[in-house]
């Protein structure tokens, strides 16, 4: 199994967006948190900033989209030329014909659940997407602490990605440090979003590498 390690630009510097992203070009990409004081209390940016990111970004986008209406919205992130677009399960009326749209447009589709959602009415519709996300923290803000409780939940992506023998990456987001990639990687996590962890220290690329290192000697 491959670790993907994406940073969140959620715990970057605003201001210097574009030197921020080039801090990290040992990431696998990206993390971008779109947020809309709706779906979550929190504001983030829009597609005018992930547009200028997707031009300037050396490493591919990874778009989270913690946002209402889905269904409506997430399309564009994926015509930007995002790599991966990820909506929350909580917020589309129809989550199949969303990934469809995204994928024939050109991006990867992602499907997130909060931590109070149960993901099981899901797992059947894993072929139609490329990634499942398992917040690790209830979505809204970086700097949380990992919710362990969850690993049950990411136990059960894999499980039933395996049986399914199918290419989705599993990611979680949320509290991933250097103490927590670990159990996350055991329960079958392989795609790893880390925002303080990697934003808050000395020096980012060793953070990384660091991530990447801990993640694999726990790999599933
Ligand atoms: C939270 C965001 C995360 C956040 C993670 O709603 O989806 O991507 O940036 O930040 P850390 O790694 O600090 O928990
Ligand atoms: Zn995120």
């Amino acid at each position: 199994m491959n670790v993907r390690i994406e940073p969140s630009i959620l715990s970057a510097d605003f201001v210097n967006l574009e030197a921020e992203v080039a801090r990290i070009a040992s990431a696998d990409a990206v993390h971008v948190d779109v947020m809309d004081n709706h779906f979550v209390p929190n504001l983030t940016f829009g597609p005018q900033m992930v547009g200028r990111l997707q031009a300037v970004s050396a490493i591919p986008l990874d778009v989270h989209l913690m946002i209402s209406d889905a269904d409506r919205w997430a399309p564009g992130y994926a015509e930007l030329g995002a790599f991966s677009v990820t909506f929350h399960a909580e917020a589309a009326t129809d989550p199949v014909a969303v990934a469809r749209r995204l994928r024939e447009i050109g991006s990867r589709a992602g499907i997130a659940v909060k931590p109070g959602t149960d993901l099981t009415p899901y797992l059947d519709l894993l072929p139609e997407f490329d990634q499942i996300l398992v917040m690790t923290v209830e979505p809204g803000f970086g700097g949380q602490s990992f919710m362990a409780d969850m690993m049950p939940k990411v136990a059960a992506a894999r499980a039933a990605i395996d049986a399914a023998g199918i290419d989705v990456w599993l990611q979680v987001d949320g509290g991933i440090s250097l103490d927590t990639i670990g159990e996350a990687a055991e329960a079958g996590a392989d795609t790893f979003v880390a925002g303080s962890a990697v934003y808050g220290a000395d020096d980012v690329e060793v953070a990384i590498g660091d991530l990447r290192a801990a993640a694999g000697a726990h790999r599933h």
